[in-house]
């Protein structure tokens, strides 16, 4: 049998935070982490023969809230779910852990400067940072969930720099796969037919969804997602700004962010880094730049990859072209990037 893999989820405890919005109002909290752990606990994210030791960490006004989910988690009876470490202690919750899902951090609240919220989450992934490079597993993977996404795992890789630069992602696959959604819901088509479609950038809202080489499989072959969709200002307009607002979107129906989704795509963004990319797809990560694509090296950016043996690789190649009309959405999420990444600096020092 094959050892457990010890799995870090931040932010795990769902509660009913009080006074977190600018009325006072009591909020719920953590619902991606409380849709994630137990699709961790059935092999959702590592293999249905994986097992798993799950560690969850919040912080101390949740403790009592997480201990709760601790106790589902016990209820469940997962089979693959070999232990339990529910904890407010940073250096307790890294120990020895594989892979590290960044899900904890500080909500924009209501009549807060972007500054103000840099600052906290600059200083909360400092700290998380420190902790993983002297207490996680050798080649620990991390994920970054937690906005703003790019820019919390440029700092934790920033300081962590033992972790080598590679582990460290953040989460654009829920974009990826609300790209597909959308495709499959226009074309009435199965949405495990249509392929490579790319989210470029910040995972905000100047990301930009690419279907310049986005296939649907059909009965007479592959066929690009251009020519079935026949509305270049369809796909130009108002796919984009679907994609990039359905955040915004899923917030006004729910009231509540994305969570289900979050959660499942954090385990396909895992999964495929750690299993493989099947032949003839990529995905879309955040990792760090080496200047592909003309993007800045340095950033945390959303780029085209294909997985194997546990290591991403940018897709390269003469084949993904970047017209003008992709040049311009590329530099303007990447100059973004670049401005919260001068932001973040500033909360430093
Ligand atoms: P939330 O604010 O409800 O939950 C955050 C949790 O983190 C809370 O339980 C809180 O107590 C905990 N937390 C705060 N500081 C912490 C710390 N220092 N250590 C450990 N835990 C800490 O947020 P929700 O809705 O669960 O979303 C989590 C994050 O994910 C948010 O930043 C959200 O913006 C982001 N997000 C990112 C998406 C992506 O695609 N990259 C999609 C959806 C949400």
């Amino acid at each position: 049998a094959k050892e457990p893999v010890r799995v870090l989820v931040t932010g795990a405890a769902d509660f009913n935070g009080v006074v977190e919005s600018g009325s006072g109002e009591a909020r719920r909290s953590g619902q991606i982490g409380y849709a994630l752990v137990p699709m961790i606990a059935r092999g959702v994210m590592l293999g249905p023969d994986q097992p798993v030791i799950l560690h969850m960490l919040d912080i101390p006004p949740a403790a009592e809230a997480l201990n709760g989910v601790k106790m589902e988690l016990v209820d469940a009876a997962f089979p693959l779910l070999k232990g339990v470490v529910a904890t407010t202690d940073v250096v307790e919750a890294c120990t020895g852990v594989g892979v590290a899902v960044m899900v904890g951090g500080f909500p924009r609240k209501e009549g807060m400067e972007r500054k103000d919220v840099m600052s906290k989450n600059v200083s909360i992934y400092k700290a998380q940072a420190s902790a993983l490079e002297k207490h996680a597993a050798a080649n620990c993977k991390v994920l970054v969930v937690a906005n703003p996404a790019n820019t919390n795992a440029l700092i934790l890789k920033e300081f962590a720099p033992s972790i080598p630069e590679k582990n460290v992602t953040c989460l654009t696959r829920l974009d990826h796969n609300r790209a597909l959604g959308q495709i499959s819901e226009r074309l009435n088509v199965q949405v495990s037919d249509v392929k490579n479609v790319i989210i470029w950038g910040n995972h905000s809202s100047t990301q930009y969804p690419d279907v310049n080489h986005a296939t649907v499989k059909t009965s007479s072959g592959e066929k690009p997602v251009r020519e079935l969709v026949a509305d270049d200002a369809w796909l130009n307009g108002e796919f984009i700004t679907t994609v990039q607002q359905r955040g915004a979107a899923i917030i006004k129906a729910r009231k509540l962010s994305s969570a289900l989704s979050a959660a499942s795509s954090a385990c396909d963004h895992i999964r495929d880094w750690v299993l493989g990319t099947p032949v003839g797809t990529w995905v879309s990560m955040g990792v760090y730049s080496d200047g592909s694509y003309g993007v800045p090296a340095g950033l945390i950016y959303s780029f085209p990859v294909t997985c194997k043996n546990g290591e991403w690789t940018i897709v390269q190649g003469n084949g993904l072209g970047i017209d003008e009309f992709s040049r311009k959405k590329l530099d303007s999420t990447a100059e973004e990037l670049s401005e919260e990444k001068a932001l973040a600096y500033s909360c430093l020092t």
